[in-house]
């Protein structure tokens, strides 16, 4: 059973000093490389080390959630070498990270449309899931192959699925049916890498997400980058709807 998290438009969630979720866009690998003039692809392995380090970071933090893009269903449309690299790199951190994962108290969760992965690449992602399911301390999900639009229409036909004949479909319905229905929505969204865009990664979830965007690549960002967007969350007035003077009346 799913537990329910407060859904942002049909109730008022409590403003956490600090974030329960974190989402972030991990961009700007490329780039780093290029900055270097090393390929592309050194980018996206310094991209993973930098991974371990923010989930460590958030352990530290008390964040309770960490969604990371890390591959986009658009994402396809790079060079066919780049993508392999990739997909290696996605099964060597799945083998190398999983277990320090699991003493960490990492629970992960790997979202997206798997089926266009690998056996082998499939098998390790379920085995990692498998392993950390009943950890808590932190639930990271790695959204691979995800996209937003792909998340919303593949929840309504799941939905349609197990609901022959009904038509109403209710917010709540079809939030329990999402990717991340086990997550409370983002409170804070990053984007690295300097593009103000949300690149169709979490499009219902983000919905009164506070947005971050720094041009910091992602295989620089570290805890103190970190620090810098929460500290910016922390400034912003979650106001859900409401005026500020009704905040200050509660
Ligand atoms: C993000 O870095 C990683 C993935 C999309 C897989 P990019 O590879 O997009 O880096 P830039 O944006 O080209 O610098
Ligand atoms: C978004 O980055 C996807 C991931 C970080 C996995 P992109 O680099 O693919 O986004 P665009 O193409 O610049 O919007
Ligand atoms: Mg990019």
């Amino acid at each position: 059973m799913i537990k329910r998290f407060f859904s942002s438009t049909a109730d008022i969630p409590e403003a956490a000093a600090v974030p329960r979720h974190v989402a972030i866009i991990m961009d700007g690998n490329g780039r780093w490389a290029k900055k270097r003039l090393m390929p592309r692809v050194a980018g996206h392995a310094q991209g993973v080390e930098r991974v371990r380090d923010i989930v460590e970071a958030c352990i530290r933090r008390g964040i309770g959630y960490l969604t990371l893009f890390a591959f986009s269903s658009e994402n396809w449309r790079r060079p066919q070498d780049e993508v392999n690299r990739l997909m290696e790199l996605f099964v060597m951190a799945l083998e190398r990270e999983v277990d320090k994962m699991h003493r960490n108290g990492v629970c992960l969760k790997v979202v997206g449309d798997l089926s266009r992965f690998d056996q082998r690449l499939r098998d390790l992602i379920a085995q990692g899931e498998a392993r950390t399911l009943d950890n808590a301390r932190l639930t990271l999900t790695v959204c691979a192959n995800y996209g937003g639009r792909w998340d919303i229409l593949n929840a309504v036909n799941r939905w349609r699925g197990d609901n022959p004949g009904q038509d109403e479909l209710t917010e709540d319905g079809l939030a329990a049916y999402l990717t991340l229905a086990y997550a409370p929505e983002p409170d804070l969204f990053i984007r690295t890498g300097g593009e103000q865009r949300i690149s169709n990664f979490l499009l219902w979830q983000l919905a009164y997400a506070e947005l971050y965007f720094t041009d910091t690549l992602w295989p620089d960002f570290d805890g103190k980058a970190l620090d810098l967007a929460i500290a910016s969350y922390q400034k912003r007035e979650r106001r859900f709807g409401r005026t500020s003077e009704q905040l200050l009346e509660r």
